[in-house]
C-alpha cells in the first residue's frame, strides 16, 4: 500500500471506527527524534528533504502591519513593514504528494525579517485544528498508519476521536484551487503583549484576498498531481498574492492546551487585523532551506502556549529534521 493511499484511507477508516476497539500500545514520552523517526517510518527517509511538508516551494514578499497591530503586540514587525520569506507546502513527508488530494493540509510558513539578523516565524496550515494533542498520540497515529494494519488504525481512532477532527474538516471542504485561495490557521493559542504590558490571547488566521476558491472533484482530477507551483508562478507574474493576517480574539476560559480543539464559535469571534502579507516573487529553494521555520521562534511580544505539548515539541522536532537534511 503506498503512503498516499495509506493516508487517503484515513478518512474511510475513521468513518469505520468501531466502539471499544483494542487500545494501541504507545511509547512513553517520545523525544523530538522519535517524532521525526515516526514521520520517516510512514513516509520514508528522503535525503536532504524535510521529514514533513516535504513537497513545497519558496517565495519572498513583505508584511505591512495594520494600525491596530501594535495595540496587541510590541513585536517589531507589528510596528513597521518588513521583508518576509514564505514557503507553501503539502502536509506529510512524501516528496511526490499529490496536489489534488482532499485529505491533506496545505502549509504556509512565514519568516519575518526584523533586521539585525533577527526573525520571527509563523507556521500555519489550511485547517483550524491539528490531528494529535500529545506527542504520544502523534507517534501512535503515525505508527498505526505506518503499520498498514487496518485493525490497528481503527483501534487508534476509536481510542482517539480527537484525531479524526482534522480529517473530517478537510474532507468537508473542497480541494483548494491554489495555495493563494485557501485560508490558513496558526492553530495554537498565542499570547500577545503590547508595549504597556497588556496581554491578549488570540489565534492566527490568514485570509486570502483572492477568496476561498475550491475545485470540484472532476476539476481536481483533471488538474493532476502537480499543478500548484506552476499555478502560483503564473498568478504571481500578474501581481502580488495577498493574505490578511488576523487575530481571532480569545476570551477568559479559552483552552490553549489542545490543538485538536477549536474555541467555541471560533468562526464568528471578533478578529483584529494585524496586517497584510504580500507574496511578490518565487524564490530559489535555498532561500527557504538556509534556516528552519520554527513555530517557537517568536519575537518579544508574542508567546506560544506554555501548556500545549504539541507546540512545545514542534520546534525541537523541526530542528532534528533540519539538522538531518543539512547532512
Ligand atoms: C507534534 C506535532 C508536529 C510535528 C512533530 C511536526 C513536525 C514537522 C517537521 C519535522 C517538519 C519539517 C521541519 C524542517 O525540516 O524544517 C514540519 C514542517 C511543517 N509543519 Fe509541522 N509538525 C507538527 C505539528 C504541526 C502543526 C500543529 C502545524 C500547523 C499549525 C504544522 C505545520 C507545518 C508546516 C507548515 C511545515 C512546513 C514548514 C516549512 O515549509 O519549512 N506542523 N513539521
Amino acid at each position: 500500500m503506498s503512503v498516499r493511499s495509506k493516508l487517503g484511507a484515513l478518512a474511510a477508516i475513521a468513518a469505520l471506527i468501531v466502539a471499544g476497539g483494542a487500545g494501541v500500545c504507545l511509547a512513553a514520552d517520545p523525544t523530538p527524534t522519535d517524532l521525526v523517526d515516526a514521520l520517516n517510518g510512514v513516509f520514508g527517509k528522503h535525503a536532504g528533504m524535510r521529514a514533513a511538508h516535504t513537497k513545497g516551494f519558496c517565495t519572498t514578499g513583505s508584511f505591512t502591519p495594520s494600525a491596530d497591530a501594535a495595540n496587541l503586540s510590541k513585536a517589531p514587525h507589528f510596528a513597521k513593514q518588513v521583508p518576509i520569506i514564505a514557503r507553501f507546502s503539502l502536509g506529510g513527508g512524501d516528496p511526490n504528494a499529490p496536489d489534488n488530494a482532499q485529505d491533506n493540509v496545505r502549509g504556509f510558513a512565514i519568516k519575518f525579517d526584523l533586521g539585525n539578523g533577527q526573525t520571527t516565524d509563523l507556521v500555519t496550515i489550511s485547517a483550524p485544528m491539528f490531528f494529535a494533542n500529545t506527542p504520544e498520540n502523534f507517534v501512535g497515529l503515525l505508527q498505526a498508519v505506518g503499520s498498514g494494519d487496518k485493525e490497528k488504525i481503527k483501534a487508534f481512532f476509536a481510542a482517539h476521536p480527537e484525531s479524526t477532527r482534522q480529517n473530517a474538516w478537510l474532507t468537508s471542504h473542497p480541494i483548494p484551487a491554489s495555495y493563494a485561495t485557501v485560508g490558513y490557521w496558526g492553530v495554537h493559542g498565542f499570547t500577545f503583549t503590547n508595549a504597556k504590558g497588556k496581554q491578549t490571547l488570540a489565534k492566527y488566521k490568514l485570509v486570502p484576498e483572492a477568496g476561498d476558491v475550491g475545485l470540484t472533484p472532476d476539476e481536481a482530477k483533471a488538474k493532476g498531481a502537480d499543478f500548484y507551483e506552476a499555478e502560483f508562478k503564473e498568478r504571481i507574474a500578474k501581481g502580488p498574492v495577498v493574505f490578511d493576517l488576523k487575530a481571532i480574539m480569545g476570551k477568559d476560559g479559552d483552552q490553549t492546551s489542545d490543538p485538536t480543539l477549536r474555541w467555541d464559535d471560533e468562526d464568528n469571534r471578533p478578529t483584529t487585523d494585524l496586517g497584510k502579507i504580500s507574496i511578490e516573487a518565487m524564490a530559489p529553494e535555498q532561500t527557504c532551506n538556509a534556516h528552519p521555520f520554527l513555530p517557537g521562534n517568536v519575537a518579544d511580544g508574542i508567546a506560544g502556549p506554555a501548556n500545549d505539548p504539541i507546540f512545545a515539541v514542534r520546534s525541537p522536532a523541526y530542528i532534528v529534521s533540519f539538522t538531518r537534511r543539512q547532512q
